[in-house]
């Protein structure tokens, strides 16, 4: 396994369509490892694939508590099968947008149907943390990110914020 450099806002790559992935090979569960490897080594509780720069239908979660037993999920071409229209707001945060946290709403519960790291496809319902999660992370793969749900103002602001972030990153490089 290897680390994966983590995209961060604002970039091109960020804002894509991702395109589905096809037979789960050799070369995308070695991805997977890698996304979870990143994840854990930030730390984060999901990663999708255009965060490490790959334009794919492909994310990688942990929401177990942090005293309890690592889960590691690996969610192929996900999508859903149905939203509640219970809804509930969490504070979010992403990994390519270092330290922003913000309260986003969103159902409450999800069902998702994916194919897991065998390339089987499951359905698998999400309450709680984990429900944000696949949210949040499903919004990646169509080129959407959390603070596309706060208002403009507060997006342009945070957007400024990032782009000195980046520079300041790239001077210390
Ligand atoms: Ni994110």
């Amino acid at each position: 396994m290897s680390l994966r450099k983590i995209l961060l806002h604002p970039d091109p790559r960020l804002k894509k369509a991702c395109e589905p992935v096809g037979d789960i090979d050799a070369g995308l569960r070695k991805l997977a490892d890698d996304m979870l490897e990143t994840m854990y080594d930030a730390p984060g509780v999901g990663l999708a694939a255009p965060q490490v720069g790959k334009v794919l239908r492909l994310f990688v979660m942990d929401f177990s508590a942090k005293e309890s037993e690592p889960d590691p999920r690996v969610l192929f071409n996900p999508r859903f099968s149905w939203l509640s229209e219970e809804l509930n707001t969490h504070e979010e945060g992403c990994l390519s947008i270092p330290d922003i946290y913000e309260d986003v709403t969103r159902s409450e519960r999800v069902r998702m149907v994916y194919q897991n790291i065998d390339g089987v496809e499951v359905e698998e319902e999400f309450e709680g943390l984990g429900a944000t999660c696949v949210q949040h992370e499903l919004d990646h793969l169509d080129g959407k990110l959390f603070i596309d749900y706060l208002s403009a103002i507060k997006r342009g602001m945070i957007t400024k914020k990032m782009k000195k972030l980046k520079k300041e990153l790239a001077r210390d490089t």
